[in-house]
């Protein structure tokens, strides 16, 4: 297969796109919960250490290889592992993140329609003047009706697959070019809300007291998973917009700009949220509705808090819209590169991803109480296995991959630095970040 001729159209596309891929419900919707139920501030840490040893250097990797291949992953791996002399089976690899980004976007499509019911409640005046208690009861009522969230998800999918069938550089450069600024906007005036609330100085103080004891395999496991969902590596997800960076542009600095911006936004959400939970009294530890009850109570006593609740689900939807775009960008790249025409390909995969976020939404209620693996049922096994333990995963076999197996040179004109930077990087790789995923991969799993 020929080199992919697409390229995003500038430096700040670039960086834009990957943020919009990094910056979605992890930041939001899973971060805060996730914490919550995994000890706080021990969470919190592990997870900027993970960021920083893991994540960081491992999303050079990634994007590098796509950068270097310069066709779909799996294309890209098969192509690079031939130059270099390797296994032709690392082309497996490609397939392996395209199955792990097919079981996350079921969900995650769900999930963001979840938003999109809100947000047209709150622009109906839905959580005008209503009791915390009643918020919460009308989000256990949206559960329940799988109707309601079949339509959500239906519209959610389409609106991502039109814009993957529609090609890369232009849909999605325009859109995020707009939107992402706006979220950071909002996320602001909500931090800024939280200082007033009776809840901040105990949120405070639970999010950033290390508490010690609340550590064990599975929340280190659990926090490593959710670094490399939140930066969107380990899926062969950024490789495939690698594909498409320019020529000359730095590596390095995008990624970190990009790492920052994503702690950044969790951490906003994250007090936002739980100054909301302590002042109200309510359960940190509740899970996936915790966004979806808190911020409609924070946001009803806020002066004109509809039109803030409506613009936060908007925006909201719209980080969302550009990480499900990334998502699905691998897959359909894989088909575009087998021969496919894009639109052909992204109604398939569309379809396919519909279907099985069915039983996503099914989990809610008629299969609730079906339990796949142990207690867990569709959604729950979705929303953790695909993330906690594939993503880990793939991100070990592609920083394996590009950091012993590919060619030196490839790997370093790709990553933009030469010299110092890039043996740097190859250390850090190398000694720190694969050993530290296996280790921790083991000992979650044992
Ligand atoms: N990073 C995205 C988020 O935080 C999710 C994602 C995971 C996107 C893997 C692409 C690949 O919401």
């Amino acid at each position: 297969m020929e080199e992919t001729l697409e390229r995003w159209q500038s430096r700040r596309a670039f960086i834009l796109a990957v943020t919009g891929a990094a910056v979605g419900l992890g930041n939001i919707w899973r971060f805060p919960y996730m914490t919550g139920e995994n000890g706080g501030s021990v969470f919190l840490l592990l997870y900027i250490v993970f960021v920083l040893l893991l994540g960081l250097p491992m999303m050079m990797a990634e994007i590098l290889i796509g950068r270097a291949g310069r066709r779909s992953p799996m294309q890209a791996l098969a192509y690079l592992a031939e130059e270099a002399g390797r296994s032709p089976h690392w082309r497996w690899l490609g397939l392996f993140g395209a199955v792990t980004v097919f079981f996350i976007l079921s969900f995650y499509s769900v999930v963001s329609g979840w938003s999109i019911e809100y947000l047209v409640d709150s622009i109906n005046g839905g959580f005008v003047a209503r009791s915390p208690q009643e918020i919460g009861a009308s989000f256990e009522t949206f559960l329940a009706d799988p109707l309601r969230m079949t339509f959500n998800h239906t519209l959610f999918m389409l609106i991502t697959m039109s814009v993957v069938a529609g090609g890369i550089a232009n849909g999605i450069e325009k859109l995020n070019n707009i939107m992402m600024p706006l979220l950071y906007v909002i996320l602001i005036v909500l931090g800024g809300y939280a200082t007033t609330t009776s809840g901040f100085g105990e949120a405070m103080a639970w999010l950033f007291t290390p508490d010690l004891s609340a550590i064990s395999w599975q929340v280190v496991l659990n926090a490593m998973g959710h670094a490399f969902f939140t930066l969107a590596v380990g899926a062969c997800a950024l490789m495939a917009y690698g594909a498409y960076m320019p020529e000359e542009q730095s590596l390095l600095r995008a990624v970190f700009s990009v790492a920052l911006l994503d702690i950044g936004v969790a951490l906003l959400s994250g007090i936002a949220i739980f100054s909301v939970v302590f002042s109200h009294g309510l359960d940190p530890g509740e899970g996936p509705g915790l966004m979806f009850v808190t911020l409609p109570i924070a946001f009803s006593e806020l002066p004109g808090g509809q039109i803030w609740l409506g613009a936060f689900f908007l925006l909201l939807l719209v980080a969302t819209w550009t990480s499900s775009i990334n998502l699905a960008e691998p897959m359909v790249a894989m088909l575009v590169g087998a021969g496919w025409r894009r639109g052909r390909a992204s109604l398939l995969i569309g379809a396919l991803v519909w279907g099985v976020g069915l039983l996503s939404v099914l989990s809610f209620s008629t299969l609730a109480e079906v339990h796949w693996i142990g207690e867990m049922n569709f959604f729950t096994l979705v929303t953790t296995v695909p993330t906690d333990l594939f993503l880990p995963i793939g991100g070990l076999l592609i920083a394996i991959f590009a950091a012993w197996r590919m060619s030196p040179e490839a790997a370093s004109a790709a990553l933009g630095a030469s010299g110092r930077g890039f043996g740097l990087w190859r250390a850090l790789v190398r000694y720190v970040s694969i050993p530290l995923t296996l280790i921790v991969l083991l000992s979650g799993l044992l």
